[in-house]
Order: structure tokens, then C-alpha cells, then sequence
């Protein structure tokens, strides 16, 4: 039976291209909608969007629901994907209706909800940081007088570190005012600050089974934002930390009761225990899929892509894999980029598999405080993480951005 994909507005991730191909190499016939059709002309090069079903729409007069409708029929096998963020809540409720595989409708709302998360979780024995949710300036003067200096704030429904800010004293405060000078809520979760290594545990669940496959670690950038500039796979801890990312990813996915997908847990290894720091229910971004298809030795788009229109038993064998790792390089200064140097050098280092360049020249480069605005992503290999990310991070070097 002829399988048809229909997937909603998912080129804006860094997998959203992959999840095209993947579908088209195993003769899937892609439905495309999109509110943002020039978004999709300029990500999608020709040869791969020949052939797609592209559905211009205007969100505010349909919904992921309608459009669904209007394409299935009997003769042929339906299913439904996003990446998007915003879209995610709005298909999870669909495919249920449907019985599709995607994350469950519960799962979503909490994964999606900081302070859900922090709440459901409260009464589990998984750690979590100390923490309050505040919508007004009143309430975060409150909040002062159970947190303590210094503490992370974040946007309950962010993600990408967007906004993500640690608060080192008092006088740091007014750094959160442009959260309150609006109408709306401020929605800001503020948290105790764990210090320690920031890891993700990667999984995915296929009829109600999750296949741990193995954690990234991160290297980050200067505070007081969270910018990820480096992160390799597979990582192993010492036995007793190993054994905790394992359990508690089980238990999380089994208690929000993750029946399909990937997942991105992310931890901190703190100094006296794992603590919780969110959940993703989805792959984790940028070119993680990437780095874990070559460490795998699998496509995990393919995989994703395979599971959506039947389930079937996966046997992954995550022992001795070859290591892969992502260094990423963004302008050192805000402005309009004039160069982009040794992109073709940093291409030749030992171990490089892939120069993946992002922001063009002409593009402008805005103040690294997230993780958008990346100017180029270095992937490369090792017999362990740490030397892939030394050969990511070294061929990275030659890289040298120039704006005006
Ligand atoms: N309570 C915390 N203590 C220390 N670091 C934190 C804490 N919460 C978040 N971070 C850091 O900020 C990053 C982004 O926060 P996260 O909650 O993952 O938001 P996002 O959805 O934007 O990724 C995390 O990866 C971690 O490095
Ligand atoms: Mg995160």
C-alpha cells in the first residue's frame, strides 16, 4: 500500500531536511504544509522538494486537524509528523485521534512545559533543581525569599537556550525586565543554578519500548547564557552515574508514558546527584541526528521514518561505537558578515566528516546569546568523544568569521 507522509512546517530544525530525504529514499510520498512557503524555497534545494506535495495555508483559517482530513483516504497508508515546536501539541492530539505513531498527547503537554515538568516530576523521586514560576514583578521579589544567588531563569516554553540566563546577584535582576514590560504573563520559571557537566540521554521508544542509545555530552559557552558549542556521542560516565541516567530516562518516559519517538533528556551531573533539566520529545537539535546515525552506523531518520507507518521490532546494538562529535562556530562580534575564512581548510583536518555551513555572507550576525546564528558546524570522529570533539574543535579554529 502506498505510504504518504504529511508533515507540518518541519524544515526549520536542522533534521527537517534529513526527515525529506529519509522519507523519499524509502519511496514515501511527501505532503508538505507550510504557512511559510519561502522558508521552504530557501532550505529545500530543488531535487529534493521535486515530487513533494507542497500545501500552502494560512494558520489562522485551518488547523493541522483539517488538513489532515483533506488528504487521508482509504486506498493509501497516512501518517503525520512535525518537528516544529509550535506544532508539536496540535499534531500529538491529531494522531491519537488517528491512532498514529507520534508521542502521546500527555506526554507532549508535559515535555513541552517547563513548569508542567517541574511540577509532575515533584513528587518523584527524579532530582530536580529548587524552583518557582513567576508571572509578575511582584511575584518574582516573592520568589527572592525562598531562591537563592545565583539562579537560572528561562521561558517555560523556550528552547534552543533562547532567553535562558543565569542570575548571579541582585543587581543581575534587571536583566529580566524586558520578560515583565509587556501585557502578557511573563512565564518565567527560575531555578536553583546545578552546577556541573550538562549531558542529554538519547532514546527512542517504539511501541511503548525505549531504546536508550546512548548520551551527549556539552561543552558550553560563557555565562550568563547557556550556548552549546560543542557536543559529542556516545559518552559514558562512571558506573553509578551511567546506571542513574538510564534509570531515571526510563522512568520519566514510562511516566509521562512515552509510547513513540525519540526523546532528549537533558541532565547535569551535579556534585551529589543527576538532576532533571528538561525534557525533549523529539531528536535532539542541530546535528546531533547526524552524529548518531554515524556513530550508530544507522540512519535515525530512516528509523524514525520506517516506525511511523508500522511498528516493528528494533534491535540496536549500542556497544562499541565509533564516536562523533559537532563544534560549532558563531561571529565572535554582532554585525553584518563580510568573511567566512578556512572553511575549506577546516574541511581537510584529521577526522573532519562534514563542514555544514549556516549563516552566508551578507547574513546578519546577532550577539551569540542562543543558539541560533551559527556561522558553521565542524562534525567530525574519534575512538573516543573527548578526541572527536578535540578534531572538531581544532578543525573549527581555522574558521574565522569578519563583520562589519
Ligand atoms: N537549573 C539549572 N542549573 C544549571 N544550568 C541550567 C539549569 N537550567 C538550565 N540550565 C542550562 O541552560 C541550558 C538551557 O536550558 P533548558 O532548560 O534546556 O532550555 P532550552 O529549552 O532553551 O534548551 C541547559 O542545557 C543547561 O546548560
Ligand atoms: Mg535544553
Amino acid at each position: 500500500m502506498k505510504k504518504n507522509l504529511v508533515l507540518i512546517e518541519t524544515l526549520h530544525t536542522g533534521s527537517g531536511l534529513e526527515i525529506i530525504k529519509a522519507a523519499k529514499s524509502k519511496g514515501v510520498k511527501i505532503h508538505f504544509i507550510t504557512a511559510e512557503y519561502s522558508w521552504f524555497e530557501c532550505h529545500c534545494p530543488a531535487e529534493i522538494a521535486e515530487g513533494i506535495n507542497i500545501i500552502k495555508v494560512n494558520w489562522d483559517k485551518t488547523s493541522v486537524r483539517q488538513e489532515y482530513l483533506k488528504l487521508i483516504h482509504e486506498q493509501e497508508k497516512f501518517s503525520l509528523f512535525t518537528q516544529r515546536d509550535a506544532f508539536v501539541e496540535a499534531v500529538a492530539e491529531v494522531a491519537e485521534e488517528f491512532k498514529l505513531n507520534f508521542t502521546s498527547s500527555k506526554a507532549m503537554k508535559i515535555a513541552r512545559n517547563k513548569e508542567k515538568m517541574r511540577e509532575f516530576f515533584s513528587q518523584t523521586f527524579i532530582p530536580s533543581p529548587k524552583y518557582c514560576y513567576v508571572n509578575t514583578k511582584e511575584e518574582l521579589f516573592i520568589s527572592l525569599k525562598s531562591l537563592t544567588f545565583p539562579f537560572v531563569a528561562k521561558p517555560t516554553k523556550g528552547s534552543g537556550s533562547k532567553d535562558v540566563i543565569i542570575i548571579q546577584s541582585k543587581t543581575d535582576l534587571s536583566m529580566l525586565d524586558k520578560f515583565f514590560n509587556n501585557e502578557s504573563s511573563a512565564n518565567l520559571l527560575l531555578e536553583e543554578f546545578i552546577l556541573g557537566r550538562v549531558v542529554s540521554v538519547e532514546s527512542f521508544t517504539s511501541n511503548g519500548k525505549h531504546h536508550l542509545l546512548g548520551v551527549t555530552n556539552r561543552l558550553m559557552g560563557p555565562q550568563p547564557y547557556f550556548v552549546e558549542l560543542g557536543y559529542a556521542f556516545p559518552c559514558r560516565y562512571e558506573n553509578i552515574l551511567q546506571t542513574k541516567l538510564e534509570e531515571y530516562t526510563k522512568f520519566i518516559l514510562d511516566k509521562i508514558e512515552y509510547k513513540f519517538g525519540y526523546s532528549h533528556i537533558e541532565y547535569i551531573l551535579g556534585h551529589d546527584d543527576v538532576y532533571l533539566v528538561e525534557i525533549n520529545a523529539r531528536l535532539g537539535g542541530g546535528q546531533l541526528g547526524k552524529i548518531m546515525s554515524y556513530s550508530l552506523n544507522l540512519s535515525v531518520y530512516e528509523l524514525l521514518i520506517e516506525n511511523l507507518f508500522e511498528t516493528k521490532e528494533i534491535d540496536l546494538d549500542c556497544k562499541n561505537l565509533q564516536a562523533a562529535a559537532c563544534y560549532t562556530v558563531y561571529s565572535q562580534k554582532p554585525g553584518v558578515i563580510e568573511s567566512i575564512k578556512g572553511m575549506e581548510l577546516a574541511s581537510l583536518f584529521p577526522n573532519v566528516l562534514q563542514v555544514i555551513q549556516g549563516l552566508k555572507i551578507g547574513d546578519y550576525a546577532k550577539e551569540t546569546k542562543d543558539m541560533m546564528g551559527q556561522v558553521a558546524q565542524v562534525i567530525a570522529t574519534g575512538n573516543t568523544p573527548e578526541n572527536a570533539l578535540i578534531s572538531a574543535h581544532s578543525a573549527a579554529t581555522s574558521i574565522v568569521v569578519e563583520v562589519k
